[in-house]
């Protein structure tokens, strides 16, 4: 297969805005001693230095790296259907228990991420039936592509082929929010309905029911297909209006409009975040601004195996058997024989990455260190990673065999061998988690507004 993601090219077009984006960063007004020591944000930066810009004699404390952005405006109010959205989301008698909501998973006070360090939660009637990924914030889904097995992104000659890419869901099966809906809803191990019927009969009864027939039509419930659906529509709606779905009032957007400058040390992490050589994040999960100024949404959409160890916290993984594959099953059916997928699972952004405890599909870390060193570490020292089965390491234990060879080998910082030297370094690595926590909302009161007194 000869996807870009797999082919492992240093240099995605995203990149050339990234030039102009780190024409403005401190990084390169650095004086040459310290210049030299420093990561450079990119090749072609350093190229940019050579050909002779005036450099500052003060070494910066900060930077800046203010960019064009056009936050979306924030609506002055919700729209019926988005209200209404919003009282199904946190309506906990939707749920065959009577005590778990969409909220439940989905914490509004952790960027609608999970509220624990529990690699899977725990639903169905009795609140026991434990599920088989992580939460993922359901902050910054809106320009989710849809699902393609072949995303082409514009490069300098021909189209790149990045491979699988968009959909909802980490193995991108839903192909919409309102699609999406239909699942936590009727899934045995969360809200556990056992079928539309059901969950509209709730509804039909529910405190809501009056508004639900001003938005949808007086005889909705007459046809509880109709209105089940319209009830996924109300919940897209909540989650594409409602700006505490994509706030962008973190430092990183403060930054980017010209109102907060990073410190030092954050701007390194920066640099290593998007240097091909050292973190390579930015390939996957992208910090450059979108078409029309869009803010950066820390990820392609694209599809990845990375090969993260099987994690024994999950109980479905008590069977040795079970394996989760992400784009090839369990839970999507029609990529099943590509087998050339196997393993791979959705990007997700890094907006609000380090409020989490929780970490990757399967939920395996809870440390965001923890993370940085997997990512660094990997292939150097995959003993660290893996079990000993009879004296050897079995790398890439959460998938079968035959399925090893799909994971991730050429990407930096993934394409080493035993012995090599680390990517980043102990100091590179704290560099860059202090860049990932300037992705977290909550610094400014407005989006890309002034810090709000916060660090
Ligand atoms: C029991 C916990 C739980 C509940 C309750 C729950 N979810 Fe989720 N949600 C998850 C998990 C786990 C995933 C990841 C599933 C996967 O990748 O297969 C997810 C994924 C999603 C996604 C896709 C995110 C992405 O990155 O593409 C959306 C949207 C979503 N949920 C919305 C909802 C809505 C709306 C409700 C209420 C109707 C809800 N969830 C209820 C656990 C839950
Ligand atoms: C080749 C593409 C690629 C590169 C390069 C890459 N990532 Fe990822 N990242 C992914 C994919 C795919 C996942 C989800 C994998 C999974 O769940 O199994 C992920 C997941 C993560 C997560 C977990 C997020 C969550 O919500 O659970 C973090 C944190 C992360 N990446 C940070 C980084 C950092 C920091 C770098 C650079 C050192 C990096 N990534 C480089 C593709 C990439």
């Amino acid at each position: 297969m000869h996807f870009r993601r797999m082919a492992g090219r240093a240099i995605r077009p995203a990149a050339c805005a990234l030039v102009a984006l780190s024409a403005a960063i401190g990084l390169r007004a650095m004086p040459p001693a310290e210049a030299r020591t420093m990561p450079v944000a990119h090749p072609e930066v350093d190229a940019a230095d050579r050909s002779g810009t005036t450099i500052r004699q003060e070494p910066p404390t900060s930077g800046s790296i203010r960019t064009w952005v056009r936050y979306p405006p924030v609506p002055a109010h919700l729209s019926a259907r988005a209200s209404l959205g919003k009282r199904i989301f946190f309506d906990a008698s939707l749920s065959s228990s009577g005590r778990m909501s969409c909220a439940s998973c989905h914490s509004p006070a952790h960027a609608y991420g999970p509220p624990n360090g529990l690699a899977v939660q725990r639903g169905g009637a009795d609140l026991r039936q434990a599920g088989t990924r992580a939460v993922p914030s359901l902050r910054y889904l809106t320009f989710t592509p849809l699902f393609s097995r072949h995303l082409y992104t514009p490069a300098s000659e021909d189209s790149e082929d990045e491979g699988p890419a968009g959909g909802f869901t980490r193995d991108g099966a839903a192909a919409s929010l309102h699609r999406q809906a239909a699942m936590p809803l009727l899934h045995a191990n969360e809200m556990a309905n056992p079928d539309e019927q059901a969950v509209v009969a709730k509804m039909r009864h529910g405190t809501y029911a009056q508004a639900f027939k001003r938005v949808f039509g007086p005889t909705v419930f007459r046809h509880p297909h109709r209105a089940f659906d319209d009830a996924g529509l109300a919940l897209e709606a909540f989650q594409t209006e409602d700006p505490s779905f994509h706030p962008y009032t973190s430092k990183f957007d403060a930054a980017l409009s010209g109102h907060a400058r990073l410190t030092l040390k954050e701007m390194r992490g920066y640099a290593l975040f998007n240097n091909p050589r050292k973190g390579n994040c930015a390939k996957c999960h992208v910090d450059t601004p979108g078409p029309g100024g869009r803010p950066p949404a820390f990820t392609d959409y694209a599809f990845a195996a990375l090969g993260v160890p099987r994690n024994p916290a999950i109980p479905a993984n008590r069977d040795p058997a079970y394996f989760d594959l992400g784009l090839c099953g369990p839970y999507r059916h029609d990529l099943a024989h590509e087998t050339g997928y196997c393993g791979m699972f959705k990007t997700p952004t890094l907006r609000n990455v380090a409020t989490r405890k929780v970490f990757f599909h399967n939920g395996r870390f809870h440390r965001l260190e923890d993370v940085m060193h997997f990512y660094v570490e990997r292939d150097i020292r995959p003993w660290k990673w893996y079990p000993q089965v009879a004296g050897r390491t079995v790398a890439f234990d959460d998938l079968p065999a035959r399925y090893r060879r799909n994971v991730d080998r050429v990407d930096a910082p993934m394409d080493r061998s035993p012995g090599e030297k680390p990517a980043l370094s102990e100091a590179e690595i704290r560099d860059v988690i202090a860049f990932l926590q300037t992705l977290n909302d909550g610094y400014s009161a407005t989006a890309g507004g002034p810090g709000a007194g916060k660090p």
